[in-house]
């Protein structure tokens, strides 16, 4: 196979890169390197620096299009900036694919499309997005599911809850754990937000590499997510242990538009595509420790 990967220099993208190439796929990256890294992408890959804000063409059989304006704190400060690399370039991306005959997999998000639930969250769970990142996400699906009925495409929209894992930028503010590992690591202190108890669904980045390979080409809208929650300050208590700290988080006033629960529902994906996920948080964080502190 021929794949595309955008965004495959940044977090989610380089470890597919890696899976890819690890199967024989010829793998082409796309990504302006505005957060992700040169370094991230092996050799055998070839990189093309391009800001999918602007038309570009491709060839390929498949493509995972990852590239994003990730950081819901820029999207509310420069919606008009997330729109245009979040929606306009995902429609360059679909019309990249299109003009090649490619399949596309979009890595769109549980927590910022559905906000706050009650109970782990379905693909039918009512979208109520709380901030710019989450409507441009959103928006970009409609596209996926309008080009699919107009051009009889079959791309496939992935919705991940919080992905975590080794390369996880502790800059960008999802990456929750790099942040409490590399503060660690640096004897700085860790912040939680609010009473902490808010719950998310961490999700190891290597399972979500396998749902991409498995829904290539499948069609359809799926949760990819644990459908575990924990709290912040369990979340806490879990990295302090396996980096070997005993310190406790200082807590700061909430913020506003945090969910206080978000978990997804993924039966979805385990009946369509056999996919669950595999590692446990215990693992996932062993892992990614080890990658920080290596
Ligand atoms: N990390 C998570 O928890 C999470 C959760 C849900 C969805 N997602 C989605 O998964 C995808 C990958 O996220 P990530 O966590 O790896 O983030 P990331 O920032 O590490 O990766 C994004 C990549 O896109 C590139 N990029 C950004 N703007 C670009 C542009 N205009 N043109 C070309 N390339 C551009 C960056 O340089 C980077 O390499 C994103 O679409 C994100 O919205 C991530």
């Amino acid at each position: 196979m021929r794949a595309v990967v955008t965004g495959g220099a940044g977090f989610i993208g380089s470890h597919l890169v890696d899976a890819l190439l690890a199967r024989g796929d010829e793998v082409v990256v796309v990504d302006d390197l505005s957060s992700g890294r040169r370094d991230w992408v092996p050799a055998e890959a070839v990189l093309v620096e391009h800001d999918i804000r602007e038309p570009y063409s491709i060839e390929a059989d498949l493509v995972f299009h990852l590239a994003a304006q990730a950081d819901v704190g820029t999207s509310m400060e420069k919606p008009s900036f997330d729109a245009e690399v979040n929606v306009v370039g995902t429609v360059n991306t679909l019309e990249a694919a299109r003009a090649c005959g490619a399949e596309v997999v979009f890595s769109s998000t549980g927590g910022a499309i559905y906000g706050d639930v009650a109970e782990p969250a379905s693909e039918a769970t009512p979208r109520r997005p709380v901030s710019a990142y989450g409507i441009a996400k959103l928006c970009a699906e409609a596209y996926l599911d309008g080009w699919n009925r107009i051009h009889g495409s079959n791309h496939t929209v992935l919705r991940f809850a919080n992905v975590y894992g080794p390369r996880q930028s502790a800059a960008l503010e999802g990456g929750v754990v790099s942040i409490f590992m590399e503060r660690f690591q640096n004897g700085e202190e860790t912040l939680v937000f609010g009473d902490g108890e808010q719950t998310r669904d961490y999700v190891f980045v290597g399972d979500v590499v396998r749902a991409a390979l498995a829904a290539a080409g499948r069609g359809g809208v799926l949760n990819v997510g644990t459908g575990v929650e924990t709290t912040v300050n369990e979340l806490h208590r879990l990295c302090a242990a396996v980096a070997g700290v005993a310190v406790e988080p200082r807590h700061v006033k909430a913020r506003p538009g945090d969910a206080r629960r978000s978990v997804l529902d993924s039966s979805h994906a385990e009946r369509e595509l056999g996919w669950r996920p595999e590692t446990s948080l215990a693992d996932g964080l062993r892992l990614t420790w080890e990658s920080i502190a290596s």
